[in-house]
């Protein structure tokens, strides 16, 4: 489990990028606060094994409407995950589960 604090989203579009290892890899992961809920998924575009953020955590396009692969211009949803333009459209980011608790939200690593 991953622990987020609330308080460093602040924002419709806001997002908070972790790092985690798995089998002794060094991942990553977001949270996008979006329309009052919090969603959390790998940082992992659907076409490539690359991360979604060229500059750290800038996840978001300018309006903070929609998830962008920074590198071949995906977009997802923010909500579903799922992309909706781009070389990976119909597919879907990996979502994690998100449980709220008080100030801090926990994210599930699969
Ligand atoms: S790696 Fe994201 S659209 Fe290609």
């Amino acid at each position: 489990m991953i622990e987020v604090k609330k308080k460093e989203l602040i924002g419709e579009g806001s997002t908070i990028k972790f790092e985690y290892q798995k089998e002794g890899v060094t991942q990553s992961g977001f949270v996008v606060f979006f329309e009052g809920q919090y969603h959390a998924y790998l940082n992992q575009c659907r076409h490539m094994l690359i991360e979604l953020d060229y500059k750290p955590n800038e996840f978001m396009d300018d309006q903070r409407q929609w998830i962008v692969c920074s590198t071949h211009g995906a977009i997802y949803h923010p909500k579903s995950g799922e992309c909706i333009s781009g070389p990976c459209r119909g597919e879907s980011l990996q979502k994690l589960n998100v449980t709220e608790s008080n100030d801090v939200l926990w994210i599930e690593i699969n």
